[in-house]
């Protein structure tokens, strides 16, 4: 399979520009929708770059039409849990009012394939050490309810148009950097674990914060699926290659089935980086469940997707080595800043 054109909201984001670079690599052409709010122009490294917010129906109506699409990939959301809690309705917006827009547009402009970035926030706390796809979808924050919904919505959407196929992509904890340096993390606020352990490493924060050490875990910290963005990546030019070989609309998990704990990833980053950084205890997060491990048997099967950088190691190495080339001024890195 190759010159499928694909459109991707959000692709000068973190995942997005991921995604665009190998689509483009394996021979697709990519058209990159985004308003820029928390993704980079110069993240867009193959493929033309619309500025557009997806709520705004006519330049994105008007990008639909010029490009004529096979298939769109919808990874323009607000993708913070803490956030989501002191901020709902942000979430609802983006995520669920958002993706409906275009999700509409789309299908009047005739696409008949989507790819849409879920979360295994959507299970909330989940009941057994490896989650399921039929596992019960329970979100215990707004951000996972955000995306519960828009599945509810894709999957009603499809059984109502024999046309329509679409595969939700449930990301587990999507962390390192592009393998070859190119890309990687780059927000102004970062959140993420993996993010402020390294920046903490590099002194960019005094200390690092656990968020709760008494959960009902082996030693009481947070458990995670940590999953390379890279293969996360993989994995949808495989969905993209199944939706258009007439693959049956779908919801898969994206980890590995393997969790870290918070101090585990802390350990690892330490080694790694060979900084040993502050760590003090804190109180939990709200809307943090304690543990969210995929069972991936179904994304292998069903997509024959093959994870190749699977280690927390390469994990943090790619991202450390990411967060270095940010010290050195990687090239236009820095200018959004
Ligand atoms: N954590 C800390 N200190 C920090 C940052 C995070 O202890 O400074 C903890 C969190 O409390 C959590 C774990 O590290 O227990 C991972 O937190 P992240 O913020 O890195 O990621 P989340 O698990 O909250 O959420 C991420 C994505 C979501 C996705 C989810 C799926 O942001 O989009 O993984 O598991 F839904």
């Amino acid at each position: 399979m190759s010159g499928v054109k694909v459109l991707v909201t959000g692709g000068a984001g973190y995942i997005g520009s991921q995604v665009s670079l190998l689509l483009s690599e394996a021979g697709h052409q990519v058209l990159v929708y985004d308003n820029l709010s928390t993704g980079n122009a110069w993240a867009v490294l193959n493929g033309e770059l619309v500025v557009g917010d997806i709520h705004d129906r006519a330049t994105f109506r008007q990008a639909v039409r010029a490009f004529c699409p096979d298939a769109v990939m919808h990874f323009a959301a607000s993708i913070e849990v803490g956030e989501s809690v002191k901020n709902p309705l942000k979430y609802y917006i983006n995520n669920t009012c958002g993706f409906s827009s275009v999700l509409e547009v789309a299908r009047e402009e005739g696409v008949k394939n989507f790819i849409f970035s879920s979360t295994a926030a959507v299970y909330g706390l989940p009941e057994k050490e490896l989650i399921s796809e039929g596992d019960p979808l329970a979100p215990i924050n707004p951000y996972g309810a955000s995306k519960m919904m828009s599945e509810r919505v894709l999957e009603d959407f499809a059984s109502a148009d024999d046309e329509f196929n679409y595969v939700s992509l449930r990301y587990f904890n999507v962390a390192g950097a592009d393998v070859e340096g190119r890309l990687g993390q780059l927000y102004k606020n970062p959140t993420h674990l993996i993010t402020r352990a390294l920046k903490t490493a590099k002194g960019e924060f005094d200390k690092l914060e656990i968020y709760g050490t008494y959960y009902k875990t082996p030693d009481g910290t947070c458990i995670r699926d940590y999953i390379h963005v890279t293969d996360l990546a993989e994995a949808h030019i495989v969905a993209l290659g199944y939706l258009i070989g007439g693959g049956e609309s779908i919801a898969l998990n994206c980890g590995y089935g393997r969790g870290y704990s918070v101090k585990e990833v802390v350990a690892e980053v330490k080694e790694v980086t060979g900084v040993d950084f502050t760590v003090i205890d804190c109180k939990p997060r709200e809307g943090d469940p304690p543990r969210l491990v995929a069972d991936n048997k179904k994304i292998m099967e069903t997509l024959g997707w093959e994870p190749s950088h699977d280690t927390l190691h390469e994990i943090i190495k790619t991202a450390w080595e990411w967060e270095l080339s940010l010290e050195a001024g990687a090239p236009g890195v820095r200018k959004n800043l």
